[in-house]
């Protein structure tokens, strides 16, 4: 069975960005696919402690396992919902990853250039996160993985590490899917990623400081729907989907899309052409409360009991699948 596999960092609580661009299609895709794929989900809580934690992280993890199940995933056999730290292969491969890997491409990494810069000295973990990435999906031979657009390059780099460590020792590691192929297994047309609201040439991150351009997950839907209505737009006039020109406009369309699971591209049918962008703000607005206090009143249902029985199983699961591969890695290198 081929496996599908994605994590998301616990640093916060989620902004709608990580929710809409990773989250929902995710929960989406394991629903459609859980019957014939195994699903790994997992928090990456060794990618989180790469930078500052608000609150405490053991909660933040709790509460990312929740945001799964609010989101509507159908746990069953095949879902294996685990904590990184908590398999401890995770770690081991990375290092063994480490010594096939260079230095030239993993300095190439824009998350790394982009989290490094203007920082006097910045931490080894910041560089190596994405080695450790690359040992999260091997070790479960996984095919796909579905994330937002700005983590493509770390599954590029994934698959050429893969095919470097198979070419010398035989066929060890599945090779991922190519991002093309990621992008229309996901089944968008493109890969997604929400703009902050204020500046929509910038993904919408958890780290940018303007309350008004990032919408939390958390947030009061009312206050969620006000800061639709402020978002940055342009002075054009007329709706079209067209990130380059009209990033802010398009993020809107975008959202629409997400929030209402209508295919993209009937959404921009029905709005291309308008001339008021209040109306498509209120629209969108309008969405976002209301899927938000869906989306929270199914969270306050959920218990922490759920969420560590889930856990436990889950480990005991990918323990066995990643030291067995973990086996393999070491053997390669003799040492086993
Ligand atoms: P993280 O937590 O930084 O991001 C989690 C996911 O959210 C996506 N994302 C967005 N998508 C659309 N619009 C946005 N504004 C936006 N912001 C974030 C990211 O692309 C990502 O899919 N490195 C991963 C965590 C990870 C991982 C893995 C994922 C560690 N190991 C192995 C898959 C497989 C990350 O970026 O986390």
């Amino acid at each position: 069975m081929k496996t599908i596999l994605t994590g998301i960092r616990s640093n916060s609580v989620l902004t709608l960005g990580n929710y809409l661009g990773a989250l929902l299609p995710m929960v989406r895709l394991a629903n459609k696919h859980s019957a014939d794929y195994n699903i790994n989900i997992f928090v990456p809580d060794l990618h989180s402690i790469i930078s500052d934690i608000d609150g405490d992280l053991r909660e933040n993890i709790v509460r990312t396992i929740k945001y799964y199940l609010a989101a509507g995933l159908e746990a069953n056999d095949n879902v294996h919902i685990y904590r990184q730290s908590y398999v401890p292969a995770h770690s081991e491969l990375c290092w063994i990853l480490n010594c096939i890997a260079t230095m030239g491409e993993t300095s190439r990494m824009i998350q790394y250039k982009e989290k490094s810069k203007g920082q006097e000295s910045c931490n080894v973990g910041i560089f190596d996160y994405p080695i450790l990435m690359a040992a999260d999906i091997l070790l479960y031979d996984a095919t796909y993985v579905p994330i937002g657009e700005d983590q493509f390059q770390h599954i590029e780099l994934t698959r050429n590490l893969a095919m470097r460590f198979n070419h010398k020792f035989g066929e060890i590691f599945t090779v991922p899917a190519k991002t093309a192929d990621q992008i229309k297994f996901m089944g968008v047309s493109d890969g997604i990623r929400i703009r902050d609201l204020l500046n929509p040439e910038k993904k919408m991150s958890k780290s940018t400081k303007a309350e008004n351009s990032k919408i939390l997950l958390d947030d009061d839907p009312a206050k969620a729907a006000k800061k639709i209505m402020s978002a940055t737009t342009d002075s054009l006039a007329k709706v079209k989907f067209d990130m380059f020109n009209q990033p802010g406009v398009s993020n809107l369309l975008q959202i629409r899309a997400l929030v209402s699971g209508t295919p993209l591209q009937e959404v921009i049918s029905e709005w291309v052409g308008e001339t008021r962008y209040g109306t498509l703000k209120r629209a969108v607005a309008d969405g976002v409360a209301q899927m938000l206090k869906e989306f929270q009143d199914r969270m306050a249902n959920i218990s922490d009991e759920q969420v560590y029985d889930l856990l436990e199983k889950g480990e005991k699961y990918a323990n066995e699948v990643a030291n067995a591969k973990l086996l393999e890695a070491q053997k390669a290198f003799h040492l086993r």
